[in-house]
């Protein structure tokens, strides 16, 4: 089985590539001459990842999965949200937004938010979609170097480290995107 997973994210591919068995071969956008932006103008996190699969089914005929991805911060009525890329403007640059989130925390008395990731999967002409979700509060302060995003500033439940201090085996065991790609490979392991 071949599929496209529809990102331009070296990050995730990187965390979706260590979860998905080797019988099935991940294409990359480059790999089916896509170099557009696909577009994610919907207002949820999961019709955002069902329009970017849907985008590469119908304009390269391939099946695929795309992810999408938000925090939601409870002190902020789920801020980021579906905005999580763009929060601090159209640089999408993480630094900013990560400085924008702690600044509106400053006056706040509680901090606690969710990682939600939907992959949505276009295969056979039949659309599914797995949800992963990751619970924890964000920090006062940025620590670590790894990741990517916002995981400087999000220490999951039951732990002391943010993502960013943490391998990728352990951030994929408990994160929101390793769960929802959990899903994805068992759904696979049935159909094939
Ligand atoms: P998107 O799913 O690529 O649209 O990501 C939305 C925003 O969330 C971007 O700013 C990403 O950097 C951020 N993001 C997505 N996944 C993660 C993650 O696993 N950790 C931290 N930030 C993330």
């Amino acid at each position: 089985m071949q599929l496209v997973f529809a990102t331009n994210n070296k990050n995730k591919l990187k965390e979706v590539k260590a979860l998905i068995p080797k019988r099935i071969k991940l294409l990359s956008l480059k790999d089916i001459g896509c170099f557009e932006d696909i577009p994610e103008t919907q207002n949820t996190i999961k019709g955002n990842a069902i329009q970017k699969a849907e985008f590469i089914k119908t304009n390269y005929g391939y099946d695929c999965f795309a992810d999408d991805t938000g925090l939601e911060v409870q002190a902020l009525n789920g801020e980021p949200g579906v905005y999580s890329a763009r929060y601090a403007g159209p640089q999408r640059d993480d630094t900013d937004n990560m400085d924008l989130l702690l600044k509106k925390l400053e006056s706040k008395s509680t901090r606690n938010g969710q990682f939600k990731t939907v992959i949505a999967l276009h295969l056979n002409n039949k659309l599914t979609t797995f949800e992963g979700i990751c619970k924890g509060e964000i920090t006062t302060f940025k620590h670590g170097e790894g990741g990517f995003g916002y995981d400087p500033i999000f220490k999951p439940d039951d732990y002391n480290q943010t993502f960013a201090e943490m391998d990728l085996h352990l951030k994929n065991k408990i994160g929101h995107r390793g769960k929802a790609t959990i899903q994805l490979v068992a759904f696979l392991s049935k159909i094939s």
